[in-house]
């Protein structure tokens, strides 16, 4: 049984659906069973078991799950918790991609290893649409010098609130700055630094800055490059912006600030909208201490149906015993191919 948390939200009842479609069995949990019920009839997924709970870490322990993907968000809060009532022996998945949370998961790496468990934090766009070109690139061969990773996801908006799980990632990601990585150092860098306009395999182009994201930290993991730096197409390339995105990540540090940046944000109603380009990219440029340089792309569709691809696909894997033991960013557990069968192709220009 594959439970999903937060099975009510944009990503929990497509990652359920795929689930359900790979042959494997999701169960619906949420904090109410009202919804849950809805959430399973308007998925056709009537006949799967709901879980209402206020309290999932202790559902998990008593029960005991095969593996749980968490989509309720906050993980610097609830990843560690709900991963460890996963002990001994269940696997945890979540789409963190952001520089609190996912050291916070990575960290349990021996005591998950010592339970039998597998822990994956990223399994999305963010962080394996970019560390998988990266595992690619890598593969069987030393470690680089240097890496550099641009995420360029395009994403269709569906119509209603941005609401409070991606409003925290979002405002989180904000207050931890920029950074990238210096002689195998983490350090203090300026937030949007490096802003780059791509000409892409497609023709089209699309823009992207430094950001503090999780894909920073999978790319010195899945290279063990010294020197990486990492942007993202989700932060504002126009100067402006750009001048003020410090001032104001320094503010959102304020608790009672952050609070209501993310009761705001996450009111904020969207219309719908078709994804601005045909194609979500992730692209990694490696360079070893000889000046050999290779560079490749990842090309998905909609980022938000690989997130949802690869999520489900990392849970179907490890319920079937797939994967290492430990904590790990999702090509690590299971290898750059994860991202293929999540929809994308890998390839050279
Ligand atoms: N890495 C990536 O590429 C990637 C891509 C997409 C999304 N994400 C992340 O995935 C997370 C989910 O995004 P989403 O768009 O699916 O969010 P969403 O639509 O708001 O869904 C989250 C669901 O979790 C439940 N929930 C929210 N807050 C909760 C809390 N405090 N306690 C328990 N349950 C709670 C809610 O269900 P109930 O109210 O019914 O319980 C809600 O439906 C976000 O953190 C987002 O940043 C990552």
């Amino acid at each position: 049984m594959i439970w999903i948390l937060g099975a009510t939200g944009r990503t929990g009842r497509e990652i359920a659906t795929r689930v359900a479609a790979r042959g494997g069995t999701p169960v619906l949990v949420g904090r109410s069973a009202e919804r849950l019920r809805k959430t399973a009839a308007d998925l056709g997924l009537g006949d799967a078991d709901v879980i209402a709970t206020d309290d999932p870490a202790a559902e998990i322990a008593s029960r005991r799950p095969a593996v749980v993907v968490n989509t309720i968000g906050g993980y610097a809060e609830t990843a560690v918790p709900i991963a460890r009532a996963c002990l001994p022996g269940g696997h945890y998945v979540d789409l963190a991609n952001d520089l609190v949370a996912m050291p916070r998961l990575l960290a349990l790496h021996d005591e998950a290893a010592a339970g039998g468990s597998t822990f994956v934090t990223g399994a999305g766009f963010g962080v394996l649409g970019t560390e998988a070109v990266v595992a690619w690139l890598c593969a069987d061969r030393p470690a680089p010098r240097q890496v550099r990773v641009d995420a360029l996801p395009s994403v269709a908006i569906t119509a209603g609130r941005l609401g409070e799980a991606l409003a925290r990632s979002i405002v989180s990601g904000l207050t931890t700055g920029g950074r990238r990585y210096v002689d195998g150092r983490m350090v203090p860098a300026r937030l949007a630094a490096d802003p780059r306009t791509h000409a892409l395999p497609d023709g089209q182009t699309a823009k992207s800055a430094a950001g503090p994201t999780g894909e920073l930290l999978a790319a010195h993991l899945a290279s063990g490059a010294p020197d990486v730096v990492a942007t993202t197409g989700l932060l504002p390339t126009a100067p402006l912006i750009r001048a003020i995105l410090p001032a104001a990540g320094a503010l959102l540090k304020v608790p009672a600030l952050q609070r209501f940046a993310v009761r705001r944000m996450a009111a904020m109603e969207f219309k719908p909208a078709p994804r601005p380009r045909e194609h979500s990219w992730g692209h990694a440029v490696v360079t070893w201490a000889d000046g050999t340089t290779r560079e490749a792309w990842l090309r998905a569709d909609d980022a938000m149906d690989f997130t949802s691809n690869a999520a489900a696909e990392t849970a179907v894997r490890l319920a079937r015993g797939e994967g290492l033991r430990g904590a790990y960013t999702p090509a690590c557990a299971l290898g750059a191919e994860l991202a293929e069968a999540a929809g994308a192709t890998i390839s050279e220009p």
